[in-house]
């Protein structure tokens, strides 16, 4: 995408270093970083300078070639892969991606890690690329159905699954930059998503590329489809399993529950990465991500002389709990939008599009 007519990708390599975008200072200040070590980037991830399950996934392959540039010794790919994968716990893309790296780097004699490490890196970013241009044309198509029969297109969407939670385009994203290039009237309710209000970042990466949106609080959605408001919810995913059971950010569930309740369809948009097809039993086995207990306390926003500030909203020495993500189980989901197409949210309709996986 273009922010301020430039061309940006959420991650790149510039020179001997790792460029991103700190998502932390979104949506007030644009401020992008240049890593030049693997702690560094185990750092961005942690912080959540650089989050959504994808581009988490393409940070690390970039780290991991950083830790091989640096030391491409046995002992420091394991390690690396350690410190990596101990960043977040939630999103399988980080697995996946380190999974990827240490397969192709252990087999090979230590001089040619760096350079292979590098190519792997290269290639994640490129292929997530790929494939949320593919979600993105399987999305369209429910679009310009609703759009065929009702003109304008209500989308809900919770968090942010744009360009900035991938490497480019975003996959609930996706559709709807498509949607919106070909002139389908779009509108997007864009959900606050407390407590890191991810929202904020959906409604400036729509709002900068044109797309009509408007930010409601996470309780309006409920009531918003009641009131035929909404014809599409769409959400990302950051681990779906082989039975179509779909984790992402906290609150989908309850989206998801009054979507069913209001007859709206209900999509998450899933690329191939992000199934787990290890997982039997979704709310025993996906470790749900528990965040620091400021984030609920504590907000950011711009104060009244312009400059960015964080104030407390909680009482001294409350307590406040702060899971990150839940889980939605596939009877609650419409379908499940992919690179491959758009599968019934069941595990025989996600092993009808993946035959060899499942
Ligand atoms: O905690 P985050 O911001 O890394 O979580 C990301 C999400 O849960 C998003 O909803 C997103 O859909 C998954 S990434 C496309």
């Amino acid at each position: 995408v273009k922010v301020a007519g430039l061309p940006y990708r959420s991650v790149w390599r510039d020179g001997d270093r790792v460029g991103i975008i700190d998502q932390t200072r979104l949506p007030y200040e644009f401020h992008s970083l240049r890593l030049a070590r693997v702690d560094e980037v185990a750092h961005a991830i942690r912080s959540m300078q650089v989050r959504g399950a994808p581009l988490i996934g393409a940070v690390a392959a970039h780290g991991f070639a950083l830790a091989m540039r640096d030391n491409p010794s046995d002992r420091a790919l394991e390690a690396t892969a350690e410190l990596l994968l101990h960043t977040r716990p939630t999103a399988v893309n980080l697995r996946w991606a380190i999974d990827r790296l240490t397969a192709r780097l252990r087999p090979l004699a230590s001089a040619s890690r760096a350079a292979a490490a590098g190519e792997e890196a290269a290639a994640i970013a490129d292929e997530d690329v790929a494939i949320n241009l593919g979600i993105g044309r399987h999305g369209l198509q429910l679009i310009r159905t609703v759009a065929k029969t009702k003109g304008k297109v209500n989308i809900l969407t919770h968090c942010n699954a744009g360009w900035l939670a991938t490497v480019d385009y975003g996959t609930a994203l996706a559709p709807i930059y498509l949607a919106h290039d070909e002139g389908l009237p779009v509108h997007v309710w864009v959900e606050e998503t407390r407590p890191r209000n991810q929202g904020l970042l959906t409604t400036w990466e729509l709002g900068s590329h044109g797309v009509p949106c408007t930010l409601i609080t996470d309780n309006a959605g409920g009531h918003l489809m009641q009131h035929g408001k909404v014809d599409l919810v769409l959400v990302g995913a950051d681990r779906v399993t082989a039975a179509a059971d779909v984790c992402n950010k906290i609150g989908t569930y309850l989206k998801a529950l009054a979507a069913k309740d209001s007859g709206v369809p209900f999509y998450a948009a899933v690329p191939t990465p992000t199934i787990d097809w290890t997982i039997r039993d979704a709310l025993k086995e996906i470790p749900i991500e528990e965040r620091s207990a400021d984030e609920v306390l504590f907000v950011n926003g711009i104060d009244d002389t312009g400059s960015v500030a964080r104030v407390r909203i909680g009482t001294e020495n409350l307590a406040a709990a702060n899971p990150a993500f839940d889980v939605t189980p596939a009877r609650l989901i419409t379908g499940i939008i992919t690179d491959r197409g758009i599968a019934r949210a069941t595990r025989a309709g996600l092993a009808n599009l993946y035959k060899q996986a499942a």
